[in-house]
C-alpha cells in the first residue's frame, strides 16, 4: 500500500515536472520571442531645436530576417510602429541572418511594409549584414540597396541632418569598414547629434574624442535568455556592462541598447523583444 502510494506520488511529480518543462519550452520558443514590448524612454539631447521638443523616435534593431524569425511577426511589428506615428524611425542593424541569397529576397518582401518616420528614416548595418564571418561585402551592398529602395537613409560612416537633428551612422565594428574616426572628428562636435552604432563595444574604442551625447545600439538582444536576478550568460560583447537599456559612459556620453526585435536561435526567456519609442527633449 505504502509502495503504491509512493509510486503514484512519484508519477504525479514526474507528470507535473514534464508538464512544467513543456510549458516552459513552449513559452521560451513560441511565446516570448514574439511578445514585443514597446518602451518609452526619454531622450534628452543638448541643442535640440525647439521644434523637435516632444517628438518621437522609434528604434528598430536586429530584425534578423531569415528562417528563424517569423515574417508575419516582423510585419506586424512594423504595423505597430507605424500606428505610433513616430517622427523618426531608426534601424540599428542586423537586418538579416544570412543563410543564402533567398534571405535578401525575404528582406525585400518584408521591407515593403517598413514603417517610416514623419520627418525621416535612417539606419545602419550590423555584423550579420556582412554574411558569413562578417566578410561578405557584396551581401552588405545588397542590403544597402534594398533598404535605401525602401526609403531608409542607410548611413555608412556618414552623417545626415533631418529637421535640425543630426544622425551619425557608423559602419559595423566587426565589418571590414568600421572607420568612425573621420566622421566623428568632422561632425561629432555639432550640436543636436545622435550616433547610431550597432555594436555597443564600439563605445570603448578610442574614436569618440569630442562627441558628447547619445549612442543608439543593438546587437546584444539583451542576452535573449536571462535567469531572474542574474546577468544573461551569453552576450556577444567584451564589456559585460553592455546588456540592454540605458548605460552611462565616459565623456558625457550615454548609450541605449535595444533588446531588438528578432533573434538568432528562437529562444527568449525573461528578455522580451523591444522597440523603444524615445521622446525627444532639450537636455538641460
Ligand atoms: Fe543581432
Amino acid at each position: 500500500m505504502r509502495v503504491k502510494l509512493t509510486r503514484r506520488q512519484a508519477l504525479k511529480g514526474l507528470t507535473a515536472l514534464g508538464a512544467g518543462a513543456f510549458v516552459l519550452g513552449f513559452y521560451t520558443w513560441r511565446w516570448e520571442p514574439h511578445w514585443l514590448e514597446f518602451t518609452y524612454p526619454p531622450l534628452p539631447v543638448s541643442g535640440l531645436p525647439e521644434g523637435l521638443e516632444g517628438r518621437t523616435l522609434a528604434q528598430i534593431s536586429d530584425l534578423h530576417v531569415g528562417p528563424e524569425v517569423d515574417e508575419d511577426y516582423i510585419i506586424q511589428s512594423f504595423r505597430r510602429v507605424q500606428e505610433h506615428a513616430p517622427d523618426f524611425v531608426i534601424f540599428t542593424g542586423d537586418w538579416i541572418t544570412y543563410r543564402g541569397p533567398q534571405g535578401l529576397e525575404q528582406l525585400r518582401r518584408v521591407m515593403a511594409h517598413a514603417p517610416h518616420g514623419r520627418l525621416g528614416t535612417a539606419g545602419i548595418l550590423g555584423n550579420h549584414d556582412y554574411g558569413f564571418r562578417w566578410k561578405m561585402v557584396e551581401v552588405a551592398e545588397e542590403i544597402v540597396t534594398i533598404t535605401r529602395e525602401a526609403g531608409v537613409n542607410l548611413l555608412r560612416n556618414e552623417a545626415l541632418r533631418i529637421a535640425g537633428l543630426q544622425f551619425i551612422g557608423l559602419d559595423d565594428l566587426w565589418s571590414p569598414f568600421f572607420d568612425p574616426k573621420g566622421i566623428l572628428d568632422a561632425r561629432g562636435r555639432d550640436a543636436a547629434s545622435i550616433v547610431l552604432c550597432h555594436n555597443p563595444d564600439a563605445a570603448d574604442r578610442l574614436v569618440w574624442e569630442g562627441y558628447q551625447g547619445w549612442i543608439l545600439a543593438g546587437h546584444t538582444h539583451g542576452g535573449q535568455c536571462k535567469p531572474p536576478f542574474l546577468p544573461p550568460p551569453l552576450l556577444p560583447v567584451s564589456n559585460r556592462r553592455y546588456v540592454a537599456g540605458k548605460i552611462g559612459l565616459s565623456g558625457n556620453r550615454q548609450m541605449y541598447i535595444s533588446r531588438g526585435v528578432g533573434h538568432l536561435l528562437r529562444v527568449r526567456f525573461n528578455v522580451r523583444p523591444e522597440i523603444p519609442i524615445f521622446r525627444l527633449s532639450r537636455a538641460a
